[in-house]
């Protein structure tokens, strides 16, 4: 649906909003007329993700890119984007991206379902965003993924929520959304611990996870 279309729905949603108060946190003209970033809110996102020039940031499932270019900057020249993809197609639409915006960091990969196919030891930021749920054997998948990680990597996960309510389910595409508590307790059978868990996304829960156990000396930072 158009964005402008929403607009008369939306000034009946703001007006119940103020008067209960329920959704006054929630930027609906944002949502609205601002695509994706207006609930996605990536430059938000990239800043808590706290990367740094020189890192090497995996996206498994990045799609048609995204997030690509905001990974790209966050990095630098000297820092490194692998772009995981499983569907060929896709692989190649993010390689024309990537070469049409000169994204020079980025690496492409075309992964297996069950295998990122990512360089051992050498990623400090694995994410998935809206990916989480299509990944099958998720405890299998992400214990593989461990190898992968250099020393303080991190995992971090967005996926639209299960439990986001009409009329905020409105602006969510995809029909497809995880509960982030199983995110966590799969993240745990897999051999991670939540670190940290950010809540100013209005359709998506957005966790962090660190090799190791919750609660245990000696897990590693
Ligand atoms: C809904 S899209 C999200 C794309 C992108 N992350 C974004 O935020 O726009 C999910 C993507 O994950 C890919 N995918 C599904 N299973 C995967 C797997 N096991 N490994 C890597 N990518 C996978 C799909 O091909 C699809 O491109």
């Amino acid at each position: 649906m158009s964005p402008w279309l929403r607009l008369p729905p939306l000034l009946v949603l703001v007006a119940l909003a103020s008067a209960c108060g329920s959704l006054s946190k929630v930027d609906f003209g944002r949502l609205v007329t601002s695509g994706r970033d207006g609930w996605q809110h990536p430059e938000r996102v990239v800043e808590a993700l706290a990367l740094s020039p020189g890192d090497s940031v995996a996206e498994i499932g990045a799609g048609d890119g995204y997030w690509l270019p905001w990974l790209s900057e966050a990095v630098g020249a000297e820092g490194r984007v692998y772009a995981v993809e499983v569907e060929a197609e896709k692989v190649e639409t993010l390689k024309e991206r990537v070469s049409r915006e000169s994204l020079d960091n980025v690496v492409v990969v075309h992964g297996r379902y069950e295998d990122p196919e990512l360089p051992d030891g050498e990623i400090d930021l694995a994410m998935t965003c809206l990916t989480y749920h299509h990944i099958e054997e998720r405890e299998a998948y992400f214990g593989r993924l461990l190898a992968d990680l250099g020393p303080g990597g991190r995992v971090a996960h967005l996926d639209d929520r299960h439990d986001v309510r009409p009329p905020l389910r409105w602006f969510q595409g995809s029909g497809h959304w995880s509960d982030p508590a199983a995110i966590r307790s799969e993240m745990g059978a897999a051999g991670y611990r939540t670190v940290e868990e950010f809540d100013f996304l209005p359709l998506q829960s957005f966790q962090v996870f660190r090799p190791g156990v919750s609660g245990v000396a000696g897990a590693r930072p």
